[in-house]
């Protein structure tokens, strides 16, 4: 094997403001499966990611939930990285761009492009919301399109009738926040001078960084020529303060490329590893950064430039994949086709995805398609017909005959040597991001395999007096097949291959898998797969419509919406929750929230602090001295203007609310069963 190499590996960190979906998991399969395969080959391998937490959208949805950012981004990073561990996805540090070692990062860096002259500064005039006190990017903005008068289209092209325009082309643009009418006003405006790195850029995207089509897309930008990019936002904006600018904040996408440095960063310090080794502008590790076709330009023209400016060193590789279709279209939450990471783990297996997805990447920037009934059959086909199949037939001959132990010969040479010949063709192919290659070659080896196993019939030969030993080299030869087999599959399936190792009694490391295992003792051998029920994959996409359904039933109303009745409990979930009587003591408005008053309850002897929202429904005043009924045991959750310790219990459909209260002659801290 070649020399180790040293790897640092990112995928596109996800928005901190919505839940993961199949799309997500496509790039994470892809960058996992990469990763996986280079540290089975001895490699040194890191692969960091993180939630990406600041920007406009975050701000705004953590004001929708009534919460703090920082909660709504804890929330969310919990969310995500559940669902990366439920995917097996392999990260070494899951971190967040909210974290000190990218404030750091990011006021680094940004220092080294001012003193090196790529920042200038200038006024702009944009649209603001006189309302909300916001600037409002495009995609805030909305009205009737001037051309087709299709209402209540967003930002810069209509969806009706595809053109294209300036936001103040539209007819009675509104803010689509507040709903007031935006004005115009200047502001001041920071900016990379990006066109500086016209010419790097030009010998940077074309030196084989980059897939030639996606060059060819850069090729044509740089052609035309760069912009200065706009790198600033003014207050109020969830993000990094620039230095020495008051009110003035990181864009988003300025601070989120440098939250790869920053999650390694955090793993280097708990882990002591060298970060300036991978960073450093002349250093000998590879960086890779796996990404979607939507973002090249952040990556492929930014990202280099700042690094260059910084003086760091620049990636090796930004790999580029398409978007993921379902049943050949567009994910639909109608058709119940949008599906989200947690759902297809609620229903289905996550290898099951991850090698279907294998099974259909390429290094190619193409569109990938999940078919689900392809993907039933192929999985069922692939993995439990043809890879756990050649097990399932000889390990009972094996185990029963020989008592577990495999043969010391080879019955086949020429078969052994055509699958462990493979190696080297299927690693270029898993080097290369070609993982549909490398399947089909590891399923004919399979295909291979099994032909073996039926033309040698040891079921049959296995009746005759004196074959034996015949049987128990065929068999023998069969388990060291699939033992291969599934160690060429083991960056794909890193479950299924553990459970193969328990079974061989045998770790499957790459170079390893070139020695048969002989005269080895096996354990019992266990379906290691089962079938795709279709019913299964139905259920799936019943379950995606609903809960797209649920989500467009309740905009803003937050806990008060009009709700189907949830799923069964039973007596000891409901007991869990102590609900008290409460006496409302004082209420009060709450400075800057929409939706919420706060309280201050007595529950016998205890007061809490609780913010609620119903102040739509009830002026403060009418509600002090007033019984109501809370959740006591509730966790306090941190919102945006103080720590919340409970709940209290309101009715509603989204027009009025109406509080909970006890018949008289209850007490304050009396238990509500
Ligand atoms: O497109 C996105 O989902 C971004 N949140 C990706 C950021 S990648 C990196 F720059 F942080
Ligand atoms: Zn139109």
């Amino acid at each position: 094997m070649s020399s180790k190499r040293q790897i640092l590996v990112t995928n596109a960190l996800p928005y901190a403001n919505a839940a993961l979906h199949l799309g997500h998991i496509l790039e994470y399969t892809q960058t996992d499966v990469w990763v996986r395969f280079q540290r089975m080959r001895g490699h040194e391998c890191y692969y960091v990611s993180a939630d990406d937490a600041h920007g406009t959208a975050i701000m705004l949805k953590a004001d929708e939930k009534g919460i703090s950012a920082e909660q709504h981004i804890a929330d969310m990073r919990a969310i995500h990285e559940a669902d990366f561990r439920d995917f097996l996805i392999s990260v070494d540090n899951y971190h967040s761009t909210h974290s000190e070692e990218n404030r750091q990062l990011s006021e680094l860096i940004y220092n080294r492009l001012n003193d090196n002259g790529h920042i200038a500064k200038r006024d702009i005039t944009q649209a603001f919301d006189p309302e909300k006190q916001l600037f409002l990017a495009d995609r805030y903005i909305k009205g009737t399109c001037p051309k087709c008068k299709a209402e209540d289209q967003y930002g810069d092209n209509c969806e009706v009738c595809g053109a294209t325009y300036a936001p103040t082309d539209l007819i009675n643009p509104v803010s689509a926040i507040s709903g007031a009418t935006p004005i115009e006003k200047e502001s001041t405006h920071y900016f990379f001078k990006l066109p500086e790195f016209t010419e790097f850029l030009q010998d940077w995207t074309r030196s084989g960084t980059l897939q030639q089509e996606v060059a060819n897309k850069l090729g044509e930008w740089l052609d035309s020529g760069l912009q200065e990019w706009d790198i600033s936002r003014d207050a109020p904006y969830f993000g990094f303060e620039i230095p020495n600018a008051p009110g003035k904040y990181f864009y988003v996408w300025l601070d989120a490329p440098i939250g790869y440095m920053a999650a390694f960063k955090h793993l280097c310090d708990q882990s002591n590893i060298d970060f300036d080794q991978y960073w450093r502008e002349d250093s000998p590790a590879e960086l890779y950064h796996f990404i979607g076709k939507d973002i090249v330009n952040f990556h492929a023209l930014f990202w280099p430039a700042m690094l260059k400016s910084a003086n760091y060193r620049r990636p090796t590789k930004v790999c580029v994949h398409g978007f993921v279709t379902v049943n050949g279209k567009k994910m639909s939450k109608s058709r119940g086709t949008f599906i989200n990471a947690r759902c297809y783990l609620d229903h289905l297996n996550p290898e099951y995805l991850r090698y279907y997805y294998a099974a259909k990447l390429s290094n190619s920037v193409e569109d990938i398609d999940l078919n689900l009934e392809d993907f039933v059959q192929k999985v069922n086909s692939d993995l439990v017909g043809k890879v756990v199949n050649i097990a399932s037939r000889c390990a009972k001959f094996v185990t029963n005959g020989n008592n577990g132990q495999l043969s010391a010969n080879i019955e086949d040479p020429q078969l052994w040597q055509q699958v462990i010949g493979a190696a080297d063709q299927i690693a270029a192919h898993y080097e290369n991001r070609d993982y549909g290659k490398a399947i089909r070659e590891i399923m004919a080896q399979a295909d291979a395999a099994n032909e073996y196993i039926a033309a040698k019939e040891p079921w049959k030969l296995n009746k005759v007096e004196g074959q034996q030993q015949q049987v128990q080299d065929i068999c023998s030869l069969g388990i060291n097949l699939f033992r291969v087999i599934l160690g060429y599959l083991k960056p794909v399936l890193p479950e299924m291959a553990a459970a193969g190792e328990q079974f061989l009694n045998d770790s499957l490391d790459w170079d390893a898998l070139q020695q048969p295992l002989v005269e080895h003792k096996i354990n019992a051998f266990k379906p290691l797969m089962q079938r795709i029920e279709k019913e299964k994959v139905d259920a799936m996409v019943e379950a995606s419509k609903q809960e797209a359904a649920q989500a467009a039933a309740k905009p803003l109303q937050g806990p008060l919406a009009d709700e189907p009745i949830a799923d069964e409990i039973n007596f000891d979930d409901f007991i869990k929750v102590d609900l008290r009587v409460a006496q409302i003591i004082k209420a009060s408005h709450v400075e800057g929230a929409e939706k919420l008053l706060q309280l201050t309850l007595d529950i016998g002897g205890e007061t809490r602090n609780v913010f609620s929202g119903i102040k739509s429904s009830y002026k403060p005043e009418a509600l002090e001295g007033r019984l109501t009924v809370m959740v006591a045991n509730l966790a306090p959750r941190k919102m945006r203007f103080g720590i919340s310790e409970g709940m209290v219990l309101a009715a509603g459909d989204g027009k009025g609310i109406y509080l909970l209260e006890p018949d008289s002659g209850a007490q304050p801290g009396q238990r509500v069963t």
